[in-house]
């Protein structure tokens, strides 16, 4: 991950500001919770950020992360689907691309099962605490998505 554990306090400030930025029109920012669809529980949270880029790009960055006792289940490839599906299909995004540490094989293999080919490398894109870090780039676009759904 890009930062380090956060303490309670931190968690409910970030929970504040995610509801509101909620409210902000237009929305650019979706930051969810991922829940089993019986009983709802919480698994995940699950982020779509629309890119205040140039008037001529469209497109939107995704996060992702499930709690450690759920991973390897399918969950996380079942995330990223709806992630896409809300992007493509409800938000009308041309782009959708995610940053992973080039030691997150997990996180790359759930993007590139989806769809989402490796682009190449952000070389010195992060600076986390122990210095810079550099990022793989994974994307796809609206008609490889429109494509493989058939
Ligand atoms: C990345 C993450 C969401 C993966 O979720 P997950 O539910 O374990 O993934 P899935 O069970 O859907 O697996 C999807 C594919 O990834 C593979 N995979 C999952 N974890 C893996 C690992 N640690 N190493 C190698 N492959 C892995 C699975 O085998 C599966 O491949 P397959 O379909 O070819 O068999 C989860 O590990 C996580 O939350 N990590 C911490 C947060 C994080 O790294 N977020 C991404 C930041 S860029």
């Amino acid at each position: 991950m890009s930062f380090e554990p956060r303490t309670r306090e931190q968690v409910e400030s970030t929970i504040a500001g995610v509801v509101e930025s909620a409210r902000i029109e237009p929305r650019m920012d979706y930051c969810l919770a991922a829940v089993l669809p019986d009983g709802g529980e919480l698994v995940a949270f699950a982020r779509i950020s629309i890119d205040l880029g140039h008037p001529l790009q469209n497109s939107a960055q995704i996060g992702f992360a499930l709690r450690s006792d759920r991973w390897r289940q399918g969950l996380g490839a079942e995330v990223v689907r709806l992630l896409l599906r809300l992007g493509f299909e409800q938000l009308g995004i041309y782009r959708i691309w995610g940053a992973r540490s080039p030691l997150n094989e997990a996180s790359g293999r759930v993007m590139s099962k989806l769809g989402m080919v490796e682009e190449g490398v952000i070389r010195g894109h992060l600076k986390l605490a122990d210095g810079w870090r550099d990022s793989v780039i994974h994307s796809v676009l609206a008609p490889e998505w429109k494509a493989a759904a058939g």
